[in-house]
């Protein structure tokens, strides 16, 4: 692996081997995603806790510091719209020359494996390693469902990150699922991060699901609403990155979680 490839990596990976990623991308097909209206006030309090910034340029340039120490990911797929078609018909968004001059750490791209737009996905996918990659820019595919929550099992799940990975992915994004997870992360021959998906109706949830997740052997997690459409995601920061970067176990987290609230 070549110097910028494995120092793009360094950023975004931390020694322990883990990550934790802040995705504040949800605008590109959801529009003003509740809590993401102002993604500068959104990530005010807790990129401190993160490591790694998933976003778009539109947002990057029009809402967020420069002086951000975070890594960029930017997200490079879309054209789709909640109230469109199919969510899974995306094309890349965002040139080479685009990707270098916002000085991006990685880039991230969805496909939608067994959709309709299965081929389409995993072309973007090709053709941006295929740019990216002369560059020392590593990929995160992103195995988006769609509307298609119950495609949350590990066959699905395994599949897909497969896929991904054989194509060139660096990092894989994925969905955990409380059966078989360790399936889905150890035929996945580069590292897998856990989605968040939608709001849990409590954090000991949102703990549980990671911790599991970690302890199945994924480097870290890529987890937004979870965190900043909580009353307190400042206290969800904290509590996540113990799980991700202090080996915290569910009820320390929960302990962290309700310290650092009482203290706002
Ligand atoms: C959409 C994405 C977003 O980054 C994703 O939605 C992550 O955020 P959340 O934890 O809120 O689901 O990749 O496909």
């Amino acid at each position: 692996m070549d110097w910028g490839m494995k120092n793009r990596l360094s950023r975004l990976i931390k020694p322990d081997g883990h990550c934790f990623f802040m995705p504040v991308d949800h605008g590109y097909f959801q529009g003003p995603t509740s809590g993401l209206e102002k993604p500068n006030e959104t990530i005010k309090d807790i990129i401190k806790y993160c490591d790694g910034l998933f976003v778009t340029r539109g947002v990057l340039r029009s809402a967020i510091n420069a002086n951000l120490e975070a890594p960029i990911i930017l997200r490079v797929s879309g054209g789709t719209s909640m109230v469109g078609e199919d969510l899974a018909n995306e094309g890349l968004t965002t040139s080479i020359e685009e990707i270098i001059r916002l000085n991006a750490s990685a880039v991230g791209l969805s496909v939608f494996i067994g959709s309709k737009y299965e081929n389409q996905t995993l072309m973007n996918l090709s053709k941006l390693v295929n740019e990216c990659e002369g560059y020392g820019i590593p990929v995160m595919a992103v195995t988006a469902v769609g509307r298609e929550l119950d495609k949350r099992d590990a066959r699905y799940l395994g599949l897909a990150c497969r896929i991904a990975a054989e194509l060139g992915a660096r990092i894989v994004k994925t969905y955990w699922c409380e059966k078989d997870f360790d399936k889905v992360v150890r035929s996945c021959p580069v590292p897998v991060v856990i989605a968040g998906g939608p709001k849990c109706s409590t954090e000991k949830e949102v703990f549980e699901f990671v911790y599991d997740g970690m302890q199945n052997g994924a480097i870290g997690i890529n987890l937004g609403r979870n965190v900043w459409q909580s009353l307190y995601p400042e206290a969800m920061a904290v509590a996540l990155q113990a799980i991700i970067h202090k080996k915290a176990d569910v009820s320390e987290a929960q302990k962290i979680f309700n310290a650092t609230k009482s203290k706002k």
